[in-house]
């Protein structure tokens, strides 16, 4: 029996290492995403009158938007980087879903990092992982807008890329969605060059069939009826505008906030079709929808701008620690003529480094020396008893 006491009292330290070092690993990898998220809270519409409450909870819309997973491909992602981001990205989208219950997600463009020249197989891998960690209940609809690196840029896009994203995500590349009568227009800003290329003529063809339904639906006049007969009735509201590019801006230079460009960044010129639209595209967007709003990504970095004087452009920053260390996505309420948008932050990457390097160092540096010194103190303890005189 003593001698199972002994033992007992072996594996009582290591018992209480493998728990502490359970704490510190569900508190990173789970926990932390709760207190993090608890911070965030639906915006509110203002509100003409107290009396509208009911009514407006009712036909208002709860749509998180989100942008640049990148979800790591096979040849530049290493496996490491791939599992520890993925799960970030996992359990951020997870707990938003169980904490916010947003009745809409966007996601808007990138999703993978290596869409644009994967094989058949990688592509299929990253499907099933996408659809695994961006899982979501019948309550919630997911929608996807296409990005550059899922499909290449205009000149390494092809029928076969587009077809095959359009297959997974049930995208078309130029897309007019309404919910609760407020109008989502989606684009694929990659075909926006200009030049006349096949996709790019679809699309714009497409787009300006969308812009025509809408001007029927808003400006109900006598000499419209006629031709107006023929096209479908959209909801008749101001449309918000999605997609991957943002409209051309010269730089980042007035952008602002802490998710804002670093510095050294902010001033470099953007390239007109690369970094940005064109000037022309982005005059195009703008004439065919007149959107109350717009919502891009691409630039990884937050950024808020204003266009023709009235029509806001938010840069939805990358949600991937991949891309920076605070991901955030953005929160909107959003009803048939007003919206409210707020941004949740994701649990930064620094911090929970901090946190481990914090544990890993208490082990070592404060655990370790106690256990010493606890020996130290039975040894001479014994020593002392051995040579008691009897
Ligand atoms: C795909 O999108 C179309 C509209 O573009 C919609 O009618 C259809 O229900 C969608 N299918 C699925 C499976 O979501
Ligand atoms: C719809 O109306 C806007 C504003 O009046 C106009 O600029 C645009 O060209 C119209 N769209 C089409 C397809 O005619």
């Amino acid at each position: 029996q003593l001698r199972m006491l002994r033992s007992w009292k072996r594996v009582v330290p290591l018992l209480k290492l493998l728990g502490f070092v359970g704490w510190v690993v569900l508190f990173c990898e789970f926990l932390i995403y709760y207190l993090v998220m608890f911070q965030c809270t639906w915006p509110g519409l203002k509100l003409a009158h107290p009396r509208e409450k009911e009514e407006t909870s009712a036909s208002t819309l709860k749509v998180l938007f989100l942008s640049d997973p990148h979800l790591l491909g096979t040849v530049r992602g290493h496996w490491f980087d791939k599992l520890r981001r993925e799960w970030q990205m996992e359990r951020a989208f997870q707990t938003a879903m169980w904490y916010l219950q947003p009745e809409i997600v966007f996601i808007l463009g990138d999703v993978f990092d290596e869409g644009k020249w994967s094989t058949s197989q990688a592509w299929a891998d990253d499907v099933r992982r996408f659809q695994k960690m961006f899982r979501h209940s019948s309550n919630t609809e997911l929608i996807v807008v296409v990005g550059n690196h899922d499909i290449g840029f205009h000149y390494e896009m092809d029928q076969y890329k587009l077809r095959r994203f359009e297959k997974v995500f049930n995208f078309s590349s130029a897309e007019l969605v309404s919910r609760k009568g407020i109008n989502f227009v989606l684009v694929n800003s990659v075909a926006l060059e200009g030049d006349g290329c096949s996709i790019c003529l679809a699309v714009e063809e497409k787009l300006h069939h969308l812009s025509y339904a809408l001007n029927c639906s808003r400006q109900r006049q006598a000499d419209h009826s006629e031709k107006c007969s023929k096209v479908n009735k959209t909801p008749s509201s101001a449309p918000i505008l999605l997609q991957h590019f943002p409209l051309y801006r010269i730089s980042d230079s007035e952008c602002t906030g802490e998710d804002a460009a670093p510095s050294e960044e902010k001033n470099a010129i953007f390239k007109a079709k690369y970094d940005v639209l064109s000037h022309e595209a982005s005059q195009k967007l703008i004439w065919w929808f007149h959107p109350r709003l717009i919502l891009s990504g691409h630039t990884h970095n937050a950024c808020e701008v204003i266009h023709d004087r009235n029509i806001p452009e938010i840069s939805v920053p990358s949600f991937s620690w991949r891309n920076r260390n605070n991901p955030s996505f953005i929160m909107g309420s959003i009803s048939l003529t007003d919206f409210a948008l707020s941004k949740c932050f994701l649990p930064r990457e620094n911090t929970v480094l901090v946190i481990y390097c914090t544990a890993v160092a208490s082990l070592i540096f404060v655990q370790a020396p106690l256990q010493l010194f606890h020996q130290l103190l039975y040894f001479t303890h014994h020593l002392h008893q051995k040579l008691k005189p009897t």
